[in-house]
């Protein structure tokens, strides 16, 4: 594993926020990057895709603020999805979203927002991704588009997926393929916070979505997110802040779950961008571990 910083993931680097010491372009361990006591930001590992598949890897209790020991998983107990979304195909899942009216959304949305990254293979065929960003939910502008995550803190995203190698549209880049999508698929009127029952209606969606890609790696961004898919496997996550949550591994579906600040409470709190880009290198991390 190659652990020097590249021009390239320098200025994304600079671009999130993130000053570099002028060591960063020596070499350190990926975990050094997650120890908030941590000066700087010593290192990108390599985001190389691993595509080695293998077992899941087990875990443990909710810690604090300790030291991140990413061997941690925790499995979650998976509710039953209803039936006629749980067997739908990729094509009949977006067609599903699109004329969903499950709950009042839909009333008030211009377009649903189902996702974007990778290119699907084939017609009506799910991308198998080796990321998956999960966001809360769509704002004015990706209501206007029909596209997650297209204003500021769309941009800021973006920037965060480079600095790990990844595009969002992109068939293939260095740190592999991403999608991204929200917990729910239309827009809160004024951008209000998701209701329970808008999450419990729309979360079937979500679960086939994660079902299909496949990712090596969800990085669930923000309050919503979280909630949404550690509900089964942290007691109480309701109650607990983000930034307890962070620094270990979760798991939704089988799936490696990392927990981050959502891209626009970042712009609010750019110091926080450090810590972010902590938990980057902690999903990276769990995604290149083998699988299988
Ligand atoms: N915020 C989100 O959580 N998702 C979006 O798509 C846009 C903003």
């Amino acid at each position: 594993m190659s652990l020097s910083l590249d021009t390239r993931r320098l200025a994304m680097l600079a671009e999130m926020g993130i000053p570099l010491p002028p060591q960063a372009a020596k070499v350190a361990a990926p975990d050094a990057a997650i120890d908030e006591q941590s000066p700087g930001l010593p290192v990108t590992p390599d985001p190389t895709p691993v595509s080695t598949p293998a077992p899941m890897p087990v875990r443990l209790p909710v810690r604090n603020d300790a030291p991140v020991s990413p061997a941690a998983i925790v499995k979650p107990t998976t509710p039953a999805m209803p039936s006629a979304v749980g067997h739908l195909g990729w094509a009949e899942l977006r067609q599903a979203v699109a004329s969903c009216e499950g709950c009042t959304l839909c009333q008030q949305r211009r377009n649903t927002v189902f996702g974007t990254g990778a290119p699907d293979p084939a017609p009506g065929e799910a991308p198998q991704v080796d990321w998956l960003i999960v966001g809360e939910a769509p704002g004015e502008n990706e209501d206007l588009q029909g596209e997650p995550f297209v204003g500021q803190a769309g941009r800021l995203l973006d920037n965060m997926l480079k600095a790990v190698g990844l595009e969002r549209h992109a068939e293939q880049a260095p740190g592999g393929r991403v999608y991204i999508a929200n917990v729910l698929k239309c827009r809160p009127p004024g951008n209000r916070n998701p209701h329970p029952d808008e999450v419990a209606r729309c979360e079937p969606y979500l679960r086939r979505q994660v079902v299909l890609l496949r990712p090596r790696i969800i990085v669930a961004m923000g309050r919503f997110a979280v909630q949404s898919l550690l509900r089964d496997s942290v007691a109480d996550v309701e109650s607990l802040p983000l930034g307890r949550l962070r620094g270990q591994a979760y798991a939704y579906e089988g799936v490696p779950v990392v927990v981050t600040y959502h891209p626009a409470y970042l712009l609010r709190n750019p110091i926080e961008k450090r810590k972010a880009w902590a938990d980057l290198c902690l999903a990276l991390s769990v995604a290149n571990r083998p699988q299988g």
